[in-house]
């Protein structure tokens, strides 16, 4: 019988029992620091407390139940296991939908028009073509690669930024650090869907964001731990950058007195881009406990030493 641990705040992953078990008949739950969890076979992961892991003698199998999975390997004492992540097309299909709107926001002047209607104001502004509009993507992955398709058929002048260099019909590539600064200096909407790594904590700084292009704008769906939001709202009171859409932050949920919530030309929203439904987690955690079982590769295990 196959035993899983909640390694997450108590109650965060309740909805997942029920998934579950259909998946899994005869599995059983604990949920850490219960003792019970620390006999469990398979980990499933959202912010696990740090050393917790390293605690459970019989684990084999340690699964995020998001697409990042920056907050399981942070751990120092994290044990030498296969870790698996989240990569769902409907995960790809919502984060796609917020890209597009939060693309649309800038491109269309919501972000000018929606505090003009607050006071009165009827102004129009010129209309720009989405081919003269560049949105710039951080990350080229699952969910990089599905907002670009999207962005490309509506016309936008998309480029993207990876590790190493990819092939996505009607996107421009820039690959490596060598080429970030060209990158940045090409993109009018910049979009980030990096992993949080060593390599990109911080990567959103005064340097690099001064190097977009004067009016530019951000969206950040990837972690609040890439941007340096003090830098970011310096630029946008000197008048170099237009706006912000930032759904991730350092800490989360943000607190309700944050200066962020009411910075201008800032629009937070609650880290809900793209939220995988329990259904699938659970599909896919059995997945792989299956093919575990069978002595199969598991799908969607990350790099240990990338990070991603
Ligand atoms: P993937 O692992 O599929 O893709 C990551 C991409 O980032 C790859 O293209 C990779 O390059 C690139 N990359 C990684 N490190 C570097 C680097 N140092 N320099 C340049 N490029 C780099 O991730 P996903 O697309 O599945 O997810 C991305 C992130 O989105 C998640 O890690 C998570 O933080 C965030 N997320 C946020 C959500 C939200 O609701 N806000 C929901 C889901 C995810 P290469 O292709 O060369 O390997
Ligand atoms: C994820 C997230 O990584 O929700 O899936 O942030």
């Amino acid at each position: 019988m196959i035993k899983v641990a909640f390694m997450s705040t108590p109650g965060v992953m309740t909805p997942l029992e029920e998934p579950l078990r259909r998946e899994l008949p005869g599995v059983s739950f604990a949920t850490w620091p219960e003792p019970a969890a620390r006999e469990a076979d398979i980990a499933v992961c959202w912010k696990p407390a740090a050393g917790a892991l390293a605690e459970m003698p019989k684990l084999k199998l340690i699964h995020s139940i998001a697409a990042g999975v920056d907050n399981i390997l942070v751990d120092p004492a994290l044990p030498d296991l296969p870790v698996c992540r989240i990569v769902d097309p409907g995960l790809s299909a919502a984060m796609t939908e917020f890209v597009l709107w939060s693309t649309l926001y800038f491109h269309r002047d919501f972000d000018r028009v929606i505090p003009n209607a607050r006071d009165g104001v009827w102004r129009r502004y010129q209309q720009c073509a989405p081919g003269d509009r560049r949105v710039g993507i951080l990350g080229l992955g699952a969910l990089g690669t599905a907002a670009a398709t999207w962005l490309v058929d509506l016309g936008f002048a998309v480029s993207a930024w990876s590790r190493s260099p990819k092939s996505v019909a009607g996107v421009t590539m820039f690959s490596g650090d060598d080429a970030l600064d060209a990158f940045l200096a090409q993109t009018d909407i910049l979009v980030s869907l990096l992993p949080l790594t060593p390599s990109t904590m911080g990567l959103l700084n005064a340097e690099r964001l001064a190097r977009l292009p004067k009016g530019a704008a951000l969206i950040l769906c990837s972690r609040g731990e890439h941007l340096i939001a003090d830098d970011l709202v310096a630029l946008l009171r000197s008048g170099h950058l237009r706006g912000a859409v930032l759904d991730v932050f350092e800490r989360e949920p943000l607190a309700a007195d944050h200066p962020l919530w009411r910075e201008p030309g800032v629009l937070v929203t609650p880290h809900m881009a793209a939220i995988a439904s329990w259904q699938v987690i659970a599909q896919q955690i059995a997945d792989n406990v299956r093919r575990m079982q069978r002595g199969e590769p598991l799908l969607n295990a990350v790099d240990r030493g990338r990070g991603y």
